[in-house]
């Protein structure tokens, strides 16, 4: 049976540009062929992507091993830093070693880390709200003198900061746009003393505006990433609370033929640490099926 059914990208989806530029350059410089390249962390949650650059002899190394010394790593070797970043200190370890240091650290990462320290200087005590147990924050807080870290706006309310402090508050560059409205509200009206910087990425925001309004618009809902990905589960859900037949497609097997039944239009969307080959391949899959 042919199926006639059309497919739809989401307006906003795929690699954000700080996470495509850290993987473009990891590529650029295995095939340079200039020795041994290492990433700090995992440099995306996807297993399409890391998969491919272990097949291409890329090691990875996390901060545990790099903190506790225990990684094969030597002068000269060159590490490279993932998009959300690291710690002063793991970059201070990787330095001793005496390897050649790449921070692919994203544009908003690199510029959050600057204004704790540019507000610290002003005499600011810093707040920084996020996921405490992101890599992202915890290398972001690792340049102010000892900000204070708060995952949500109950956290900070029952944090009992002194009012008549000088306190800067800063945020997770993933941290929900509208969330962020709340806690900047409570912010004017509670303290007198304040400045809030607003480190938020739009990418985040962006994808799950777009998906919002295209699971409305189609009769199923491709959200293309790993489980492992927190945006991709995120956009996942936001689809599923509008369209029933939303499914978190991982790779081209997932995809099974009973999802475009009775379906004339299928939204796809993906994470922002989905590349666009796989994206491409999900794609032709569902017109091999339509076929
Ligand atoms: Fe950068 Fe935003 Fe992506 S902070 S790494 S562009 S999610």
């Amino acid at each position: 049976m042919k199926f006639n059914i059309e497919i739809i990208r989401a307006e906003h989806m795929g690699f954000c540009f700080g996470v495509r530029e850290a993987v473009d350059e990891v590529h650029k410089y295995v095939d340079m062929n200039k020795g041994q390249i290492y990433v700090l962390g995992m440099l995306v949650h996807n297993e399409f992507v890391i998969e491919k650059l272990l097949n291409k002899g890329v090691i990875f190394v996390s901060e545990e091993e790099v903190i506790n010394e225990e990684t094969p790593l030597k002068k000269g070797d060159m590490v490279i830093i993932r998009a959300h970043g690291t710690t002063q200190n793991v970059q201070k370890k990787l330095l001793e070693i005496g390897v050649k240091l790449i921070d692919m650290a994203c544009i908003y990462v690199k510029s959050a880390r600057d204004q704790v320290v540019i507000w610290e200087q002003r005499g600011y005590k810093s707040v920084f709200i996020g996921d405490k147990d992101h890599p992202e924050v915890k290398g972001i807080t690792s340049y102010g003198m000892k900000p204070l870290i708060f995952s949500s706006l109950d956290e900070l309310k029952n944090s009992d900061l002194d009012i008549n402090e000088k306190w800067v508050f800063l945020f997770q560059t993933t941290y929900n746009k509208f969330i962020f409205q709340e806690i900047n509200d409570y912010i004017i009206n509670k303290f007198i003393n304040y400045k809030v910087v607003k480190t938020i990425c739009g990418a985040t925001h962006q994808r799950q505006t777009a998906i919002e309004k295209l699971s409305q618009e189609v009769d199923a809902v491709f959200i293309i990433g790993s489980e492992q990905s927190s945006n991709t589960k995120k956009l996942y859900q936001i689809s599923k609370k509008i369209n029933e037949k939303s499914y978190l497609i991982k790779n081209k097997e997932d995809i099974e033929k009973y999802m475009l039944e009775g379906v004339t239009k299928v939204g796809v969307s993906a994470g922002a640490s989905t590349p666009e080959e796989l994206i491409a391949i999900i794609e032709n899959k569902i017109k091999e099926l339509i076929d």
